[in-house]
Protein backbone atom coordinates (compact mmCIF):
# COMPACT_ATOMS: atom_id res chain seq x y z
CA UNK A 1 0.00 0.00 0.00
CA UNK A 2 1.61 3.52 -0.93
CA UNK A 3 0.57 6.02 2.05
CA UNK A 4 0.22 9.40 1.60
CA UNK A 5 2.71 11.22 3.79
CA UNK A 6 0.46 12.18 7.25
CA UNK A 7 0.95 16.02 6.61
CA UNK A 8 0.10 16.77 10.61
CA UNK A 9 2.91 13.94 11.94
CA UNK A 10 5.35 15.68 9.06
CA UNK A 11 4.68 19.35 11.00
CA UNK A 12 5.18 17.99 14.36
CA UNK A 13 8.50 16.14 13.23
CA UNK A 14 9.50 19.74 11.92
CA UNK A 15 8.82 21.46 15.16
CA UNK A 16 7.73 19.90 18.01
CA UNK A 17 11.09 18.83 19.74
CA UNK A 18 12.45 22.13 19.16
CA UNK A 19 9.16 24.28 20.06
CA UNK A 20 9.98 25.83 23.87
CA UNK A 21 6.42 26.66 23.56
CA UNK A 22 3.19 24.29 22.47
CA UNK A 23 0.47 25.69 21.54
CA UNK A 24 -0.60 23.62 18.44
CA UNK A 25 -0.61 20.07 19.96
CA UNK A 26 -4.05 17.99 21.07
CA UNK A 27 -3.70 16.64 24.50
CA UNK A 28 -3.35 17.74 27.95
CA UNK A 29 -0.08 18.50 30.30
CA UNK A 30 1.51 15.34 30.09
CA UNK A 31 2.36 13.60 33.54
CA UNK A 32 6.17 12.34 34.40
CA UNK A 33 6.71 8.70 36.19
CA UNK A 34 7.13 10.04 39.16
CA UNK A 35 3.99 12.19 39.17
CA UNK A 36 2.22 8.72 38.61
CA UNK A 37 4.05 6.95 40.78
CA UNK A 38 2.78 9.42 43.37
CA UNK A 39 -1.13 9.77 42.20
CA UNK A 40 -1.71 5.68 41.97
CA UNK A 41 0.54 4.84 44.41
CA UNK A 42 2.57 2.75 42.62
CA UNK A 43 5.45 1.25 44.89
CA UNK A 44 8.83 -0.19 43.39
CA UNK A 45 8.09 -3.37 44.58
CA UNK A 46 4.92 -3.65 42.07
CA UNK A 47 7.28 -2.66 38.99
CA UNK A 48 10.17 -4.86 40.23
CA UNK A 49 7.90 -7.60 39.96
CA UNK A 50 7.32 -7.25 36.77
CA UNK A 51 8.53 -10.24 34.08
CA UNK A 52 8.63 -9.28 30.79
CA UNK A 53 6.66 -12.43 29.20
CA UNK A 54 5.04 -11.82 26.24
CA UNK A 55 1.22 -10.47 26.60
CA UNK A 56 -1.84 -11.80 25.09
CA UNK A 57 -2.88 -11.09 21.97
CA UNK A 58 -6.01 -9.43 22.59
CA UNK A 59 -4.34 -7.55 25.55
CA UNK A 60 -3.74 -8.14 29.41
CA UNK A 61 -7.45 -9.56 31.32
CA UNK A 62 -7.24 -7.09 34.07
CA UNK A 63 -6.61 -3.96 31.68
CA UNK A 64 -9.26 -5.25 29.25
CA UNK A 65 -11.61 -5.49 32.37
CA UNK A 66 -9.99 -2.07 32.98
CA UNK A 67 -11.02 -0.48 29.96
CA UNK A 68 -14.55 -2.38 29.56
CA UNK A 69 -15.24 -1.28 33.20
CA UNK A 70 -14.64 2.56 32.08
CA UNK A 71 -15.94 2.94 28.74
CA UNK A 72 -17.78 -0.32 27.27
CA UNK A 73 -20.80 -0.77 30.27
CA UNK A 74 -18.43 -3.56 31.69
CA UNK A 75 -18.60 -5.50 28.30
CA UNK A 76 -14.66 -6.57 28.43
CA UNK A 77 -15.29 -9.44 24.93
CA UNK A 78 -15.87 -6.06 23.94
CA UNK A 79 -12.38 -4.55 24.63
CA UNK A 80 -8.64 -5.11 22.20
CA UNK A 81 -5.40 -2.88 23.79
CA UNK A 82 -3.31 -1.23 20.95
CA UNK A 83 -0.09 0.76 20.48
CA UNK A 84 -2.54 3.74 21.06
CA UNK A 85 -5.51 4.55 18.96
CA UNK A 86 -2.80 4.61 15.74
CA UNK A 87 -3.31 0.74 15.98
CA UNK A 88 -6.62 0.71 16.31
CA UNK A 89 -7.44 2.80 13.60
CA UNK A 90 -4.97 0.79 11.43
CA UNK A 91 -6.88 -2.24 12.48
CA UNK A 92 -10.20 -1.21 11.90
CA UNK A 93 -10.00 -0.01 8.23
CA UNK A 94 -7.95 -2.92 6.99
CA UNK A 95 -9.79 -5.72 8.54
CA UNK A 96 -13.12 -4.32 8.16
CA UNK A 97 -12.48 -2.50 4.54
CA UNK A 98 -12.00 -3.17 1.09
CA UNK A 99 -11.18 -1.50 -2.08
CA UNK A 100 -14.45 -0.19 -3.70
CA UNK A 101 -16.27 0.09 -0.12
CA UNK A 102 -18.06 3.30 0.19
CA UNK A 103 -17.00 5.46 3.17
CA UNK A 104 -18.64 8.20 4.79
CA UNK A 105 -16.06 10.40 6.59
CA UNK A 106 -16.11 13.83 8.58
CA UNK A 107 -14.47 16.31 7.10
CA UNK A 108 -11.79 17.99 8.27
CA UNK A 109 -10.62 15.18 9.98
CA UNK A 110 -7.65 13.88 11.84
CA UNK A 111 -5.53 12.38 8.44
CA UNK A 112 -5.18 8.74 9.56
CA UNK A 113 -9.31 8.35 9.89
CA UNK A 114 -9.26 8.43 6.34
CA UNK A 115 -6.26 7.94 4.88
CA UNK A 116 -6.00 4.54 5.42
CA UNK A 117 -9.37 4.23 3.56
CA UNK A 118 -8.30 6.31 0.80
CA UNK A 119 -5.21 4.28 0.83
CA UNK A 120 -6.76 0.83 0.16
CA UNK A 121 -9.11 2.04 -2.12
CA UNK A 122 -12.42 2.91 -0.81
CA UNK A 123 -14.34 5.94 -2.10
CA UNK A 124 -14.67 8.84 0.80
CA UNK A 125 -17.85 10.57 0.61
CA UNK A 126 -17.14 13.80 2.70
CA UNK A 127 -19.69 15.00 5.27
CA UNK A 128 -18.68 18.84 5.69
CA UNK A 129 -18.15 20.62 9.39
CA UNK A 130 -18.16 24.37 8.63
CA UNK A 131 -16.95 27.54 10.09
CA UNK A 132 -19.83 29.65 9.27
CA UNK A 133 -22.30 26.76 11.03
CA UNK A 134 -20.33 26.28 14.00
CA UNK A 135 -18.54 23.28 13.05
CA UNK A 136 -21.82 21.68 14.09
CA UNK A 137 -22.42 18.64 12.16
CA UNK A 138 -25.54 18.30 9.42
CA UNK A 139 -27.67 15.92 9.77
CA UNK A 140 -30.16 16.12 7.05
CA UNK A 141 -26.89 16.14 5.22
CA UNK A 142 -25.86 13.07 6.72
CA UNK A 143 -28.54 11.47 6.11
CA UNK A 144 -28.49 12.38 2.45
CA UNK A 145 -25.07 11.13 2.01
CA UNK A 146 -25.67 7.67 3.79
CA UNK A 147 -27.33 4.76 1.94
CA UNK A 148 -27.80 1.34 1.05
CA UNK A 149 -23.70 1.45 -0.43
CA UNK A 150 -22.34 2.89 2.86
CA UNK A 151 -19.95 0.27 4.38
CA UNK A 152 -18.55 2.43 7.72
CA UNK A 153 -18.85 5.72 8.88
CA UNK A 154 -15.99 7.17 10.20
CA UNK A 155 -16.30 10.25 12.82
CA UNK A 156 -14.68 11.55 15.74
CA UNK A 157 -15.86 13.54 18.66
CA UNK A 158 -15.46 15.75 20.58
CA UNK A 159 -13.45 16.50 17.18
CA UNK A 160 -10.09 17.14 16.30
CA UNK A 161 -9.33 19.99 15.15
CA UNK A 162 -12.44 22.42 16.15
CA UNK A 163 -13.35 21.12 19.30
CA UNK A 164 -16.66 20.38 17.65
CA UNK A 165 -19.02 18.12 19.51
CA UNK A 166 -22.71 16.04 18.96
CA UNK A 167 -25.77 16.28 21.92
CA UNK A 168 -26.79 12.62 23.21
CA UNK A 169 -30.05 13.36 20.76
CA UNK A 170 -27.72 14.49 17.42
CA UNK A 171 -25.31 11.27 18.75
CA UNK A 172 -28.50 8.70 19.04
CA UNK A 173 -29.68 10.22 15.72
CA UNK A 174 -26.04 9.20 14.00
CA UNK A 175 -26.74 5.87 15.72
CA UNK A 176 -29.92 5.34 13.92
CA UNK A 177 -28.57 6.22 10.21
CA UNK A 178 -25.74 4.29 10.66
CA UNK A 179 -27.87 1.03 11.95
CA UNK A 180 -30.86 1.72 9.08
CA UNK A 181 -28.11 0.90 6.43
CA UNK A 182 -25.87 -1.33 9.15
CA UNK A 183 -23.04 0.67 8.33
CA UNK A 184 -20.05 -0.25 10.57
CA UNK A 185 -20.18 3.17 12.89
CA UNK A 186 -16.52 3.93 13.65
CA UNK A 187 -16.63 6.71 16.95
CA UNK A 188 -12.90 7.98 17.77
CA UNK A 189 -13.17 8.67 20.95
CA UNK A 190 -9.41 10.41 21.62
CA UNK A 191 -10.93 12.84 23.46
CA UNK A 192 -14.31 11.59 24.66
CA UNK A 193 -13.57 12.13 28.58
CA UNK A 194 -12.87 16.22 27.91
CA UNK A 195 -16.28 18.43 27.58
CA UNK A 196 -17.06 21.68 28.70
CA UNK A 197 -20.77 22.26 28.67
CA UNK A 198 -22.35 18.39 29.11
CA UNK A 199 -21.07 14.96 30.59
CA UNK A 200 -19.07 12.93 27.83
CA UNK A 201 -21.12 11.58 25.47
CA UNK A 202 -21.90 7.04 25.86
CA UNK A 203 -19.94 4.74 24.00
CA UNK A 204 -22.14 3.68 21.22
CA UNK A 205 -21.27 0.28 21.27
CA UNK A 206 -23.76 0.39 24.11
CA UNK A 207 -26.73 1.04 21.86
CA UNK A 208 -25.36 -0.39 18.57
CA UNK A 209 -23.62 -3.88 17.76
CA UNK A 210 -21.50 -2.23 15.02
CA UNK A 211 -20.33 0.49 16.44
CA UNK A 212 -16.73 0.52 16.41
CA UNK A 213 -14.87 3.07 19.27
CA UNK A 214 -10.92 3.96 19.35
CA UNK A 215 -9.76 5.17 22.57
CA UNK A 216 -6.39 6.27 24.01
CA UNK A 217 -4.66 7.74 27.15
CA UNK A 218 -2.70 9.63 25.28
CA UNK A 219 -5.03 13.09 25.35
CA UNK A 220 -7.40 13.53 28.23
CA UNK A 221 -4.85 11.20 30.46
CA UNK A 222 -1.80 12.55 29.92
CA UNK A 223 0.36 9.77 28.49
CA UNK A 224 1.09 10.15 25.26
CA UNK A 225 4.47 8.59 25.04
CA UNK A 226 2.31 5.16 27.06
CA UNK A 227 1.32 4.30 23.31
CA UNK A 228 -1.89 2.65 24.80
CA UNK A 229 -4.88 3.03 23.72
CA UNK A 230 -8.22 0.49 22.50
CA UNK A 231 -10.79 -0.50 20.76
CA UNK A 232 -14.36 -1.52 21.33
CA UNK A 233 -16.30 -3.66 18.73
CA UNK A 234 -18.02 -6.94 18.67
CA UNK A 235 -16.03 -9.87 19.35
CA UNK A 236 -16.30 -11.45 16.20
CA UNK A 237 -14.91 -8.00 14.65
CA UNK A 238 -12.03 -8.59 17.72
CA UNK A 239 -11.31 -11.90 16.01
CA UNK A 240 -10.37 -10.27 12.78
CA UNK A 241 -7.97 -7.78 14.13
CA UNK A 242 -6.17 -10.95 15.91
CA UNK A 243 -5.72 -11.92 12.53
CA UNK A 244 -4.12 -9.03 11.29
CA UNK A 245 -1.59 -8.37 14.44
CA UNK A 246 -0.45 -11.32 14.72
CA UNK A 247 1.62 -9.71 11.64
CA UNK A 248 2.15 -6.09 12.98
CA UNK A 249 3.00 -5.75 16.57
CA UNK A 250 1.40 -9.34 18.37
CA UNK A 251 0.54 -7.75 21.49
CA UNK A 252 2.17 -5.07 24.50
CA UNK A 253 4.82 -4.70 26.94
CA UNK A 254 3.57 -6.00 30.16
CA UNK A 255 5.02 -2.68 31.44
CA UNK A 256 2.99 -0.64 29.50
CA UNK A 257 -0.11 -2.52 30.52
CA UNK A 258 0.42 -2.78 33.85
CA UNK A 259 0.80 0.70 34.15
CA UNK A 260 -2.17 1.42 32.16
CA UNK A 261 -4.25 -0.89 33.98
CA UNK A 262 -2.94 1.43 37.24
CA UNK A 263 -4.07 4.49 35.19
CA UNK A 264 -6.90 3.36 34.19
CA UNK A 265 -8.57 1.89 37.91
CA UNK A 266 -7.60 5.43 38.82
CA UNK A 267 -8.59 7.55 35.94
CA UNK A 268 -10.46 10.20 37.56
CA UNK A 269 -7.40 11.10 39.75
CA UNK A 270 -5.53 11.68 36.21
CA UNK A 271 -8.13 13.17 34.41
CA UNK A 272 -9.74 15.39 36.87
CA UNK A 273 -7.11 18.08 37.62
CA UNK A 274 -6.51 17.88 33.81
CA UNK A 275 -9.70 19.13 32.61
CA UNK A 276 -10.10 21.81 35.38
CA UNK A 277 -6.45 23.24 33.99
CA UNK A 278 -8.49 22.68 30.42
CA UNK A 279 -11.20 24.70 31.67
CA UNK A 280 -9.36 27.51 33.02
CA UNK A 281 -7.28 27.78 29.87
CA UNK A 282 -10.23 27.55 27.95
CA UNK A 283 -11.22 31.12 29.42
CA UNK A 284 -8.09 32.37 29.10
CA UNK A 285 -8.26 31.36 25.29
CA UNK A 286 -11.74 32.82 25.22
CA UNK A 287 -11.31 36.12 26.56
CA UNK A 288 -7.57 36.17 24.13
CA UNK A 289 -9.65 35.79 21.41
CA UNK A 290 -12.62 38.39 22.00
CA UNK A 291 -9.64 40.76 22.83
CA UNK A 292 -8.74 40.68 18.80
CA UNK A 293 -11.95 40.42 16.07
CA UNK A 294 -9.95 41.49 13.69
CA UNK A 295 -7.38 39.06 13.70
CA UNK A 296 -8.69 35.62 15.35
CA UNK A 297 -12.22 34.24 14.23
CA UNK A 298 -12.99 30.95 16.17
CA UNK A 299 -15.53 28.76 17.40
CA UNK A 300 -15.71 27.92 20.69
CA UNK A 301 -14.63 24.30 21.28
CA UNK A 302 -16.83 22.00 23.47
CA UNK A 303 -15.23 19.62 24.19
CA UNK A 304 -11.09 18.61 23.70
CA UNK A 305 -8.24 20.55 23.67
CA UNK A 306 -8.36 22.29 21.02
CA UNK A 307 -9.73 25.32 18.87
CA UNK A 308 -9.40 25.91 15.15
CA UNK A 309 -9.46 29.66 14.74
CA UNK A 310 -9.76 31.17 11.39
CA UNK A 311 -6.57 34.36 11.05
CA UNK A 312 -8.51 36.49 8.71
CA UNK A 313 -5.34 38.77 8.36
CA UNK A 314 -2.44 35.74 7.45
CA UNK A 315 -1.92 35.72 4.01
CA UNK A 316 0.37 32.57 4.19
CA UNK A 317 -0.64 31.13 7.46
CA UNK A 318 1.81 28.03 6.82
CA UNK A 319 4.78 30.50 6.71
CA UNK A 320 3.41 32.19 9.25
CA UNK A 321 3.68 29.54 11.58
CA UNK A 322 7.06 28.21 10.35
CA UNK A 323 7.72 32.16 11.53
CA UNK A 324 6.12 31.43 14.50
CA UNK A 325 8.01 28.18 15.38
CA UNK A 326 11.97 29.27 14.48
CA UNK A 327 11.67 33.17 15.49
CA UNK A 328 9.53 32.70 18.83
CA UNK A 329 9.96 29.11 19.54
CA UNK A 330 5.99 28.85 19.88
CA UNK A 331 4.41 25.62 18.24
CA UNK A 332 1.09 26.28 16.26
CA UNK A 333 -0.47 23.81 13.73
CA UNK A 334 -1.20 25.07 10.36
CA UNK A 335 -4.93 23.96 9.41
CA UNK A 336 -3.44 22.99 5.76
CA UNK A 337 -2.53 19.79 7.99
CA UNK A 338 -6.69 19.82 7.78
CA UNK A 339 -6.82 21.25 4.53
CA UNK A 340 -8.29 24.64 5.79
CA UNK A 341 -5.42 26.79 5.17
CA UNK A 342 -6.46 29.78 6.79
CA UNK A 343 -7.08 28.12 9.92
CA UNK A 344 -4.70 27.31 12.83
CA UNK A 345 -5.20 24.43 15.40
CA UNK A 346 -4.38 25.98 18.86
CA UNK A 347 -4.03 23.67 21.46
CA UNK A 348 -4.79 24.67 25.03
CA UNK A 349 -4.37 21.57 27.05
CA UNK A 350 -0.85 22.30 28.19
CA UNK A 351 0.11 24.33 31.55
CA UNK A 352 -1.46 27.17 32.01
CA UNK A 353 1.92 29.71 32.03
CA UNK A 354 2.87 28.06 28.89
CA UNK A 355 -0.72 28.68 26.78
CA UNK A 356 -0.48 32.57 28.18
CA UNK A 357 3.44 33.10 27.14
CA UNK A 358 2.45 31.19 23.72
CA UNK A 359 -0.85 33.60 23.40
CA UNK A 360 1.55 36.31 23.90
CA UNK A 361 4.19 35.52 21.24
CA UNK A 362 1.14 35.04 18.65
CA UNK A 363 -0.61 37.94 19.42
CA UNK A 364 3.13 40.29 18.72
CA UNK A 365 3.08 37.62 16.01
CA UNK A 366 -0.48 38.32 14.16
CA UNK A 367 0.19 42.37 14.80
CA UNK A 368 3.75 42.09 13.06
CA UNK A 369 1.85 40.22 10.32
CA UNK A 370 -1.28 42.31 9.93
CA UNK A 371 1.15 45.69 9.93
CA UNK A 372 3.50 43.72 7.15
CA UNK A 373 0.19 42.87 5.26
CA UNK A 374 -1.56 46.65 5.59
CA UNK A 375 2.14 47.54 3.92
CA UNK A 376 2.05 44.86 1.01
CA UNK A 377 -1.61 45.65 0.43
CA UNK A 378 -0.28 49.63 0.11
CA UNK A 379 2.65 48.73 -2.11
CA UNK A 380 0.24 46.26 -4.44
CA UNK A 381 -2.92 48.73 -4.77
CA UNK A 382 -2.56 50.29 -8.26
CA UNK A 383 -0.79 46.71 -9.35
CA UNK A 384 -3.34 44.37 -10.04
CA UNK A 385 -1.13 41.89 -11.35
CA UNK A 386 1.25 41.14 -8.12
CA UNK A 387 -0.99 39.79 -5.59
CA UNK A 388 0.00 38.12 -2.30
CA UNK A 389 0.71 34.19 -2.90
CA UNK A 390 0.88 31.52 -0.60
CA UNK A 391 -2.45 31.56 1.33
CA UNK A 392 -5.80 31.94 0.36
CA UNK A 393 -8.13 34.96 1.82
CA UNK A 394 -10.99 33.98 3.04
C1 LIG B 1 -8.66 11.99 16.71
C2 LIG B 1 -7.41 11.25 17.01
N1 LIG B 1 -7.40 9.92 16.98
C3 LIG B 1 -6.30 9.23 17.25
C4 LIG B 1 -5.11 9.84 17.55
C5 LIG B 1 -3.90 9.02 17.85
O1 LIG B 1 -3.82 8.76 19.21
P1 LIG B 1 -2.73 7.80 19.85
O2 LIG B 1 -1.67 8.66 20.44
O3 LIG B 1 -3.48 7.05 20.89
O4 LIG B 1 -2.20 6.89 18.79
C6 LIG B 1 -5.05 11.22 17.58
C7 LIG B 1 -3.80 11.92 17.88
O5 LIG B 1 -3.67 13.12 17.73
C8 LIG B 1 -6.23 11.95 17.31
O6 LIG B 1 -6.25 13.28 17.34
Amino acid sequence: MNFPPAALEDWMRDYYFEAEIDIGSSGVEDYSLRQLRSLLGLSHEELDAIVFHDSQTLGDPALRQAIGARWAGGRDDRVIVTHGATEANFLVMNALLQRGDEVVVLDPLYQQLYSVAETIGCRLLRLPLQFEQGYRLDLAEASALIGPQTKMIVVNFPHNPTGASLTPEEQQELIRLASQVGAYLVWDAAFADLTYDQPPLPDPGLFYERAVTMGTLSKAYGLPGLRLGWCLAAPQVLERFIRLRDYLTLHLSPLVEFVAHKAIANGDLLLNQRQQQATHNLAIVERWVKERPAAVEWVRPTGGVCAFPRLPAVADVVAFCRQLAERERVLLVPGSCFGCPQHVRLGFGGATAELEEGLGRLAGALEAASASELGMDRALSGRPDLQPVGGERV
